[in-house]
This record gives structure tokens, C-alpha cells and sequence, in this order.
């Protein structure tokens, strides 16, 4: 295949990783043109453009070499991993992306009183994720017959069609519907960055170095907070020790006013109004919380 000179990026056509993603992107100075079919959207900020399809079929088609990086959720990228022939490219997490957490689990009806995994010996799970089902029991030394199916598999138990399911849990409502109760978790899933464990030579290469040094940024940003606040040198060190974790702050002088001093501080995370009040009866004034909006180390 003759190489291509731009990136192309998989990610979920409609549904809960699509808004997500698309505005990470955007973060990242990652945008697109809309196209007609919505399939494949020309990027416009850098050489990379967007394949839009279906989760499930993102794994596959970075093994394939038709695109370079996908945003996928874990469990979809492991269970490729596990049923990918021996074959396939290899597949790695690039990056975890912190958006669509949930969880894969085993969840069973409520009269089955569930306590640990050698209770589903000889039971019917059904579920979407026979990969990592099968590894599950297996590492456990349980023998369960895995029932795969494409959809809908809350429904089975009451179909009378399996005795136990292993399905994504988010909210936790499906299973609520459909009379479920979560009773094992087999793995935490968020959306990953996915892309060959072997990074192409070329300029995408390259580029995808760079999306990658962006895209730390971003995340890095994405929950951190400037403080900025004026405090009186003898309150410096109380001041200090109330402000929330982040890296040392920066100290500046302020004109005019030597027993004063600026204080400036990176925190990893929101700022409440209770640490707020709380530093200021430390003794600062004049206090600021900025959200941050791109960050290059
Ligand atoms: C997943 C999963 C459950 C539901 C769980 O389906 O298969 O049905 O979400 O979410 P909840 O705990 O918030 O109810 P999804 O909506 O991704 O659709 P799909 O199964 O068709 O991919
Ligand atoms: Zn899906």
C-alpha cells in the first residue's frame, strides 16, 4: 500500500464517545470539515483527517493499516486484542482519555446470590465481550458456557437463554430495567487513544509524536486550575500550606507594596469555595481561579 502523507483518526460514528471526542480533538487543534455522508471529514487545522464508524470496528481497521489512531473504549480494544488472530498487527493503549468511564461486569438476576466467581461454573453468560469473558473465567479456573451475542444482552436472563450476563454497566440503569443486579467487575473501561504498538516510520510518525505531546497537555489542563491571590509575607507560609496539590508556586513581587507578595500556583483540580474561604482567613486577598487552557511543558 503506498503510504499515505496524512493521519486518519477512527472514532464512533454516533453515541456516548462521539461529543467527547470530537471536542478533545478540538482541543488538540484537530478540526474537520463535515462531509455529506459523514463517513470521512477532511481536516482542516492539520493534516489528519476523521473516519467516522462503528466502535466496534475500530480496532480492526488500525490492525488493517486503513487508519492510524482510534478513540475507542478499552473493553472494545482489548477484546480485539484477545480475539485478534496471532496474525493481526498488534494494538496498543496510547493514552487513557479520562471520558465515557464505566465498567465491564458480571451481573445476575437478583435471587442468584452471587459471592464469588466459582458460583457461574456450569452457568450460561451471555455477553458481547467472549475475549475477555473467556480470559476472565479462564484465570480463574472456572468452566462457563460464554453465550455470545451481538445486542440486547440484558435480556437473556429472562429469555431463559443464559443464567448470568457480562455487559458494559455506566449508570447502572439498564440492568436496574431489566431486574439485574451488578456482581462482579471483570474490567474499568474509559475511551483510550488506540494505535499500532509499532508507530509508522514516516511523517505520521511524527505527527503522531506531536498529537500525542498535544493531547498530554490537554488532559493535563483539562482539570487544573490557576490560582492567583495577593498575600502578606508574614501569612506566606500559611498560605502555602492550605493551597490544594500542585506543582511549587510562583512568587512575584508587587509594586510599591514590599511586605506583599503575588502568589501564583498550578492546582491539579477544582478549587472549592471552602478552600478559597479557608485561605483567605490565612490571610490572602485578592484571589483568582482561572481555568487553563493550553499548557505546553
Ligand atoms: C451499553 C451496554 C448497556 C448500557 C449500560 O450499551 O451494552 O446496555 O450501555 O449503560 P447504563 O448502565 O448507563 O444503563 P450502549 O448504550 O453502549 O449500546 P450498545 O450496547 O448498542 O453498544
Ligand atoms: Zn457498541
Amino acid at each position: 500500500m503506498k503510504p499515505r502523507d496524512r493521519l486518519r483518526i477512527a472514532m464512533q460514528k454516533s453515541g456516548r464517545l462521539t461529543e467527547p471526542a470530537l471536542e478533545l480533538l478540538k482541543r488538540c487543534g484537530l478540526t474537520f470539515r463535515q462531509s455529506r455522508d459523514k463517513l470521512f471529514c477532511f481536516g482542516e487545522g492539520e493534516p489528519v483527517d476523521l473516519l467516522l464508524v462503528r466502535d466496534d470496528d475500530i480496532p480492526g481497521l488500525i490492525a488493517q493499516g486503513v487508519c492510524e489512531l482510534g478513540i475507542v473504549g478499552r473493553n472494545v480494544l482489548n477484546e480485539f486484542s484477545l480475539t485478534a488472530g496471532p496474525e493481526s498487527e498488534p494494538l496498543a493503549e496510547l493514552r487513557p482519555l479520562g471520558f465515557g468511564r464505566c465498567r465491564l461486569s458480571i451481573a445476575v438476576p437478583q435471587e442468584f446470590d452471587y459471592r464469588e466467581p466459582a458460583q457461574l461454573a456450569g452457568r450460561r453468560i451471555a455477553t458481547s465481550y467472549p475475549g475477555l469473558l473467556g480470559a476472565w473465567l479462564r484465570e480463574r479456573g472456572v468452566d462457563a458456557g460464554v453465550v455470545t451475542l451481538a445486542g440486547s444482552v440484558e435480556i437473556a436472563p429472562k429469555l431463559g437463554t443464559a443464567d448470568a450476563i457480562c455487559d458494559l454497566v455506566q449508570s447502572g440503569g439498564t440492568l436496574v430495567a431489566n431486574q439485574l443486579r451488578e456482581a462482579d467487575v471483570l474490567l474499568e473501561s474509559e475511551a483510550v487513544l488506540a494505535g499500532p504498538r509499532n508507530l509508522p516510520a514516516d511523517e505520521r510518525g511524527d505527527l503522531i509524536e506531536l498529537l500525542l505531546k498535544r493531547l498530554d497537555g490537554v488532559i493535563q489542563v483539562r482539570e487544573s486550575r490557576l490560582l492567583l491571590l495577593q498575600t502578606p509575607r508574614h501569612a506566606l507560609d500559611a498560605v502555602t500550606r492550605l493551597l490544594p496539590g500542585g506543582p511549587q508556586p510562583t512568587l512575584l513581587p508587587v509594586a510599591g507594596q514590599p511586605d506583599q507578595l503575588m502568589l501564583q500556583a498550578l492546582c491539579a483540580g477544582e478549587v472549592s469555595w471552602r478552600q478559597l474561604e479557608e485561605i483567605k482567613k490565612a490571610g490572602a486577598r485578592e484571589m483568582f481561579v482561572l481555568p487553563v487552557e493550553k499548557m505546553l511543558a
